[in-house]
């Protein structure tokens, strides 16, 4: 398996990110760019090349989307945005490097095939993590024949909705194990409240620590397990890689809770303080242009819906998921009738056990156990 490598150029995901019209977290966001890059690094070894245009390809060529689906101008946008790049000495390249990246983004979906290898590479980069929205790869559209063998190869195949196949086995007593992702390697500094925002992107792109504990024991836990859910973010994704996983489904619905937010430049304060007092604050109604936690109770029901389901169809499931989140999933499981068999700790890597033994197999309809959706009406 390869590693994923993270991007080198911080500066430039931050810029990026400020100006990002679409879901960061979307079918086109953040998770997206970095298999982008990894695929690179995985087509690029193989044909032993080496070259910056494909980190600043899988960076930037999504980076001007303006919806998530028919936005045609999106690579001319974001060949334009490459140029400035280059203008303002943000990014350099050589001349051939320059025009590779600037073709490449112009013509990431607009063009079939590619002639040059690195501007193959990117295209089929961004064309392999097509199994993210549930599409099959047509290998027609992939220039390089290693890119085509993987997908022959099935290593590359449509994530979401995929069926196990299962069907002689009989599914173990239900079982939803929900753990949380591994530590992120981000250091705790002094920073402004304003800045807790910016932080929270960098926080998502940092690496998890991969060395571990209690390995042996989550091994097999995990391996006790017929199928695997994601938040789709990367400390997710990465935890469920450490433990030799892939993710069979990735819903957002799984993501953290998001943190409040202020534009006031207020003291500076360790990082981890300003994060605690935010909850604290979000907890008690403050949503600063954030999903409330009214919202996320909801979310979570909804979340712990999915995993009942897949429970019923595979026995034993495996949730990597995120702290408050999976807090907010497991009280959706006990409202529903679930048994904390293992109790859930809140730090990186505890996980918690939930038993239905009495599982009706049945019934597929909790919906009048969600919490009302009725908002209360504002002042004014
Ligand atoms: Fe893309």
């Amino acid at each position: 398996m390869y590693k994923t490598k993270y991007f080198n150029n911080k500066s430039l995901v931050a810029l990026i990110t400020k100006d990002f019209k679409i879901d960061y977290h979307g079918d086109h966001g953040i998770s997206h760019w970095k298999r982008v890059y990894r695929n690179t690094q995985i087509l690029a070894k193989h044909y032993n090349i080496e070259s910056d245009v494909f980190e600043l390809f899988a960076l930037i060529h999504d980076s001007k989307r303006e919806n998530e689906y028919h936005d045609p101008a999106h690579g001319l946008r974001a060949s334009i945005f490459v140029e400035e790049l280059l203008k303002k000495k943000i990014i350099s390249l050589s001349k051939e490097e320059s025009e590779k990246l600037i073709f490449a983004c112009k013509n990431h979906t607009l063009y079939p095939l590619a002639d040059d290898l690195i501007v193959q590479i990117c295209f089929d980069s961004d064309r392999l993590d097509l199994g993210r929205v549930g599409m099959r790869i047509n290998t027609d559209y992939l220039s390089t024949n290693y890119a085509k063998s993987l997908v022959e190869d099935g290593v590359y195949k449509p994530k979401k909705h995929l069926k196990l196949n299962h069907s002689n086995k009989t599914p173990d007593i239900p079982k939803i194990i929900i753990m949380r992702h591994a530590k992120v390697l981000i250091k705790n500094r002094k920073i402004y409240a304003n800045e807790l925002r910016e932080v929270i992107k960098e926080y998502d792109i940092t690496p998890i620590e991969t060395n571990i504990k209690n390995h042996q024991e989550l091994l097999e836990v995990a391996n006790s397990c017929n199928y695997f859910v994601s938040s789709g973010l990367g400390r997710s994704v990465d935890t469920l890689a450490l433990l030799g996983k892939e993710p069979d489904y990735i819903n957002r619905l799984f993501a953290e809770v998001e943190s409040p937010y202020t534009k006031l430049k207020i003291m500076k304060l360790p990082l981890f303080t300003w994060g605690f007092w935010f909850k604290l604050a979000w907890f008690m109604g403050f949503s600063g242009g954030s999903k409330s936690y009214r919202q996320s109770k909801i979310e979570a029901f909804e979340a712990s819906k999915i995993l009942i389901k897949f429970a019923r169809e595979y026995g034993a499931i495996f949730l990597s998921g995120h702290g408050l989140k999976n807090r907010l999933i497991a009280k959706a499981l006990k409202k529903q009738g679930w048994r904390e068999t293992k109790k859930m700790g809140m730090d990186n890597l505890e996980y918690g056990v939930f038993e239905w033994r009495d599982f009706d197999l049945t019934t597929t309809d909790y919906s009048d156990k969600l919490p009302s959706t009725k908002t209360t009406r504002r002042a004014g």
